[in-house]
């Protein structure tokens, strides 16, 4: 974490106590470090709360740091499913939520996410209120269809990794997960009657980059 970083956790109170042992864990198993940041953590758990996030769906687990980060948004009745296709990713998210106490609201399915998602569809899931797209980023679009077949108007569809220091702007760009970007904002852009788009840039320890957040509209 970069140093203002740190300075602004600390000043907002610090990770919670589930968040930094996560985070320690994932340290210690030699997974990437590629979790969101402690700050991005906030950022989640503030956003899910503050549309009052009952049922949350995430893709891309990895150790569960985002995960937790999310949980905590949820009242206790509340339900988070996230996916990984990684099966020792999956095992030291097992051990972090329920290390954390949040294994009766969190489930952790480990799969490919495109099966999982269209199961979901198929078998006329439940709406989320909340989904967080943070996974192989070149299927981002096809991740972004499925996240608003399993929406409700009012729902929230957040996606990471939308700026990648700046790439994002390169219309000549052959990184497929860039691309995917560029399409999702296209399709955003084309359609500003049923989505409400935002982007929140973020820079610190892990570079500059952002969080797409979309606002699906409708009657709500
Ligand atoms: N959200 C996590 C970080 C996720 S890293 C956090 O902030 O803590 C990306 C994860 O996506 C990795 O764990 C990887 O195994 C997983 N992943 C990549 N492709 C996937 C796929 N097709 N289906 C499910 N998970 C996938
Ligand atoms: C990186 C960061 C991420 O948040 C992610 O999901 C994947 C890769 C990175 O910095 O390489
Ligand atoms: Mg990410």
């Amino acid at each position: 974490m970069g140093r203002v970083e740190r300075a602004l956790v600390d000043a907002l109170g610090g990770e919670s106590g589930a968040a930094a042992q996560s985070s320690g864990n994932n340290h210690r198993a030699g997974l990437q470090p590629i979790s969101v940041s402690p700050l991005q953590g906030r950022q989640l758990t503030w956003l899910a709360r503050s549309v009052g996030a009952r049922r949350i769906l995430e893709v891309g687990t990895l150790g569960g740091y985002s995960t937790v980060c999310l949980a905590e948004a949820l009242p206790p009745d509340g339900y988070l499913l996230t996916v990984d296709n990684n099966p020792i990713h999956h095992t030291v998210a097992r051990q972090n939520i329920d290390q954390a106490g949040l294994a009766g609201i969190v489930e952790l399915a480990l799969g490919n996410a495109l099966d999982v998602l269209s199961q979901l569809v198929a078998v006329r899931a439940e709406p989320f209120d909340v989904f967080f797209v943070d996974a192989d980023q070149h299927n981002n679009v096809e991740y972004f269809h499925l996240c608003l077949a399993l929406a409700r108007p009012g729902s929230l569809f957040l996606l990471d990794n939308v700026v990648r220091n700046g790439e994002v702007c390169d219309l000549e760009t052959r990184n497929e997960a860039v691309r995917a970007t560029q399409r999702c904002l296209e399709e955003l852009r084309a359609d500003p009657s049923l989505f409400d788009a935002v982007i929140f840039q973020n820079v610190g320890g892990k570079g500059h980059d952002g969080l797409l957040a979309v606002r699906v509209l409708g009657q709500e």
